[in-house]
């Protein structure tokens, strides 16, 4: 096969129409979720905090779950699928041996990669007879695809926003009001969760513990509501993985197949999403991929503790055995505050553990991991969102790597969002005007 452009796309009838679940195949079996050894049970309260359908696919053991047909059209409305880019441009310009591609998930009506789920959350809790879904983001990405799903099903849909960030995204903020949600800047005085930390400081910086926190809160005391998260569970990385399924058959398009794959990391979505489809490929195919997650010093969660710990500030989630850093630890806020989070994915966890996935973490300022970029933007023209930027950054360091060795690496990696509702972000770090 191959082509000679360098852009590989899929038409709409040949989107996959089937999620990967990797619980069976992963090396051994998934650690369950845990009651901490006081207290109620949160393992019985999680049929009153997740959505039944996704409740279910959390645990399941089927390999493949069927896309339904109406979201499969609501993916190709939302302009599913995407392409698979060679970054030939980029290439040159760093002249590495390397073959560089990437996905690009900047592509979604609302900026990232972050619908794949919140358009399958909206549709379940639509089915499942829901009014509202209340829950957390971080760098306002999830936030606005939640909404947009919501506001595509006939739902409301309410949002506890990281302070640190809602207070310098004003636009992103308005899509999300566009979209019909309601924004709350978090911790807020709207619970009990939030209350005490706003009343000691209103301009607390927020976390994503906390937000999701006040999501879970503000859920559990309206019937007619649930909570949504972006992120962390197997349900989330599973709706993910259509990026990686699409981007396995632009490559055998691209009569290729990657070396080493990359991806930014905050709880792991994005990062699943493409790699598992792959990681499969490894666990029961025997192929040699390395997978390479991009972090910020600010919270490298990969480099915590390999523990049992909440997913939340206020231990309202079960105990999960993932990488963290602790549910009650403070992080300096960051520009890609997406990656600001203390825990991460249990599948990814659990591979980290098991020596599958490496990780690097990238210095606080993010001036290197800005700039680097800029020669993506300048070479490919696509404005990646913060988070995504150290994704690029890593792409162009393991490239120059490349250059050194003279290796002919593939490598690919995943752009998650744009960064057109961030630029203020890029020119407090780079000193724009
Ligand atoms: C564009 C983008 N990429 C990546 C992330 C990190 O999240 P995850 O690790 O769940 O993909 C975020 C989080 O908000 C984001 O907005």
């Amino acid at each position: 096969m191959g082509t000679k452009y360098n852009q590989v796309n899929l038409t709409p009838e040949e989107m996959p129409k089937r999620w990967y679940n990797i619980l069976p195949d992963l090396p051994e079996p998934l650690p369950p979720p845990k009651d901490p050894e006081e207290g109620e049970s949160r393992i019985k309260l999680l049929p009153q905090i997740l959505l039944g359908e996704c409740l279910k696919q959390e645990f399941s053991k089927e390999s493949w779950i069927n896309i339904p047909e109406e979201l499969i059209h609501i993916y190709s409305q939302a302009g599913r699928p995407r392409p698979l880019f060679r970054a030939v441009n980029l290439e040159k310009k760093l002249d590495t041996p390397a073959r560089l591609y990437y996905k690009s998930e900047f592509y979604s009506p609302t900026g990232s990669h972050k619908v794949n789920t919140a358009l399958a959350q909206a549709y379940y809790a639509k089915k499942e007879g829901y009014q509202r879904l209340a829950t957390e983001t971080g760098a306002g990405q999830w936030g606005t695809a939640l909404a947009y799903g919501a506001s595509l099903a006939g739902l409301e849909c309410t949002v506890y926003w990281v302070r640190a960030v809602h207070d310098w995204k004003h636009d992103r903020r308005n899509l999300m009001e566009l979209f019909g949600a309601e924004v709350f800047a978090s911790p807020s005085d709207k619970t009990e969760a939030g209350k005490e930390l706003y009343q000691k400081n209103p301009k607390h910086p927020g976390s994503l513990g906390i937000a999701i926190s006040e999501g879970i809160e503000d859920a559990k005391k309206d019937p007619n509501a649930i909570y949504c998260l972006g992120s962390v569970l197997n349900h989330v990385l599973m709706h993910q993985t259509i990026i990686g399924l699409e981007t396995k058959l632009q490559f055998e398009k691209f009569d290729d197949y990657p070396d080493l794959m990359i991806s930014c990391l905050g709880g792991g979505s994005n990062f699943g999403g493409f790699v598992l489809p792959f990681v499969g490929d490894v666990l029961t195919q025997g192929k040699k991929i390395k997978f390479m997650a991009a972090q910020s010093k600010a919270s490298p969660n990969l480099q915590g503790e390999y523990k049992y710990d909440f997913a939340d500030y206020a231990e309202q989630t079960p105990l999960l055995k993932m990488y963290t850093l602790g549910h009650k630890t403070d992080f300096p806020p960051i520009k890609g505050d997406g990656l600001r989070y203390h825990g991460c994915s249990p599948i990814l966890s659990l591979l980290r553990d098991k020596g599958y996935i490496d990780t690097l973490a990238y210095p606080v300022d993010e001036k290197y991991v800005f700039e680097k970029t800029k020669l993506f933007i300048q070479t490919e023209g696509y404005l990646p969102a913060p988070e995504s930027a150290y994704s690029v950054a890593t792409a162009i360091d393991q490239a120059l790597k490349c250059k050194e060795s003279g290796e002919k690496k593939v490598i690919a990696f995943n752009v998650s969002g744009h960064g057109f509702l961030d630029i203020f972000g890029y020119r407090e770090v780079l000193g724009l005007r």
